[in-house]
């Protein structure tokens, strides 16, 4: 009898299907159960996405969590011949929190983990399955590879001071090459170092090419180790590398991951799909010297409706662009229409949210301010441009690929011109942006009461209701005409150019093409 897998949801059928494609490669299915000790986490922290955890007392007295991570457990209890290698699969539940909805969730995992003598060969077969694992889905994907030790040899080579190194790292991974300059210059480094790092963004692409510009990059042995492992990679998957793509600027938890790093991505949604690469420090905390690579895929994500259905009607693909209501969003709108990008219908004369122009390929949805990020990570927009203070209170995980230079203006503390800070006692501040406000005074030792307001911040001191505020200066009017000052200035703001990461792999082409264009008219 011939099983039909149609009455299964897209999960339940992937799922399946992957598992007769790792018996098929010979991978043992690894079962467990859905607790492990508390300690292990306590003890293994910083291999955790999050500290945040769900326990309970056993009956017997003992801390036991629900799992957060699935690879610590494997790494711990698998058995493992003395220099031989296990090669495990998995469908487990995991739990973590969600930033978004604040709670937490139980996520659908299924992954590939090999443990102990782990070669190029056993690499190789890792990456080949996480390649045919995407395929399975039926739906256009891309995997990104990269190397943790070319970035961290390029940090090396540079001469990167170690305080600023991991907000380099963000910047890497956010491809901010506006900021990382920034940074650097204000670090020191030297010129030719600079433009080394802003290089990482370039090294994108089919894995012939980029190895080729890379090599001239390698500054150091390790880079150079990095660049001939992920050749040896790229050499023993010939015939799978058509949808693989070497994106050297793909950088991923430095703790966790110490070689080859992975990223998958399918075409409708919004966030990686499949996420791995060589793990041998978590490996190694258990059995000294193990080396491990492994992926996980999230599973629940291919039973979600896509965000964007242009692929499904074959129709050329549209860049959606979230578009902030308002001057900034006008004057980024007039930027966009002189290259191109305009719309017929005016969306200043209508009501309409959604104007777009399909011989450009262009769509705008004008939304608020405060909501472009939530519409860019979310997949909803490709696209968006936000306040740079915007951005960084939500947190969003996006590309920040541009600096428009538009909309400046500076985050600051401001209080009545009679004010007298007392550094003994709390300090009320009154501010719509909480996480901004918080890490300030957080990184000073500070004490603080916060007052969350919406509007209209610097009401705030002239009422009693706060002391100061923390708020965005532009012109300073607002503060003099309520007759209050600037006390500290803090964090330049501008309009920046954000992308959702999938879909920078899935339209990285119209992307390039739009930001092209947009950097000819800011630039001139
Ligand atoms: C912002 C900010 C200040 C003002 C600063 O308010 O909160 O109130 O602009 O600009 P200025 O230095 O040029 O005077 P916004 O207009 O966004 O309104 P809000 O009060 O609703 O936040």
């Amino acid at each position: 009898m011939e099983l039909d897998l149609n009455f299964l949801n897209p999960r339940e059928r992937v799922s399946l299907q992957l598992r007769m494609l790792y018996e098929k490669a010979g991978f043992l299915q690894y079962h467990m159960g859905r607790f492990e000790e508390y300690s292990l986490y306590q003890e293994n922290r910083r291999f955790l996405p999050s500290e945040q955890l769900i326990t309970f007392t056993d009956l017997d007295g003992r801390l036991l969590a629900l799992k957060p991570d699935v690879t610590l457990s494997i790494a711990k209890n698998a058995r493992i011949e003395k220099n031989g290698c296990g090669r495990f699969y998995y469908q487990e539940k995991i739990y973590r929190p969600s930033q978004e909805s604040h709670t937490f969730q139980e996520i659908n995992q299924m992954g590939v983990e090999c443990i102990g003598n782990v070669d190029d060969e056993v690499t190789a077969q890792a990456v080949s399955l996480a390649i045919q694992s995407l395929a399975l889905t039926g739906k256009e994907y891309v995997l990104e590879v990269s190397h943790m030790g070319f970035v961290t040899g390029l940090l090396d080579a540079v001469g990167a001071p170690e305080a600023i190194r991991p907000q380099l790292f963000t910047c890497i991974q956010n491809k901010n090459w506006h900021d990382l300059q920034e940074l650097a210059v204000n670090a020191g480094l030297s010129k030719q170092g600079i433009d080394a790092l802003c290089k990482l963004g370039r090294l994108s692409g089919t894995w012939e090419e980029v190895l080729e510009n890379a090599e001239v990059l390698a500054l150091n042995a390790a880079m150079g180790a990095a660049l001939s492992e992920l050749r040896t990679l790229c050499q023993a998957l010939s015939g799978q590398t058509e949808h693989l793509k070497l994106e050297l600027s793909l950088v991923n938890d430095m703790k966790y991951y110490n070689g080859i790093v992975l990223q998958g991505f399918l075409e409708g949604l919004p966030r990686a799909v499949l996420k791995g690469g060589r793990y041998d420090p978590l490996a190694a905390q258990f059995r000294p010297g193990t080396r491990a690579v492994g992926y996980a895929l999230y599973l629940d994500a291919l039973n979600q409706p896509d965000s964007d259905d242009n692929h499904k009607e074959k129709k050329p693909a549209m860049l959606n662009v979230a578009l902030p209501k308002g001057r900034l969003g006008d004057k980024v709108y007039n930027m966009l229409a002189s290259v191109g990008y305009g719309c017929p219908e005016n969306y200043n004369d209508t009501r309409k949210l959604v104007v777009e122009n399909p011989e450009a390929g262009i769509r705008y949805f004008l939304v608020k301010p405060s909501d472009v990020t939530i519409y860019v990570e979310h997949g909803a927009a490709d696209v968006g441009i936000v306040g740079k203070d915007i951005l960084v209170e939500s947190g969003a995980d996006v590309y920040e690929l541009l600096d428009t230079g538009l909309g400046k203006c500076h985050m600051c503390v401001a209080g009545r011109e009679d004010f007298k800070d007392d550094p003994g006692r709390t300090l009320r501040v009154a501010t719509k942006f909480v996480n901004i406000t918080k890490r300030y005074y957080g990184a000073q030792g500070r004490n603080i009461d916060i007052i969350k307001l919406n509007g209209s911040i610097e009401l705030a001191p002239l009422l009693g209701l706060s002391d100061v505020v923390v708020d965005i200066v532009e012109t300073g009017k607002t503060l003099k005409e309520n007759n209050l000052r600037v006390m500290e200035k803090f964090m330049p703001i501008s309009a920046r150019f954000i992308a959702n990461r999938a879909s920078f792999q899935m339209k990285g082409k119209e992307m390039e093409e739009l930001l092209k264009k947009l950097k000819s008219v800011i630039e001139q």
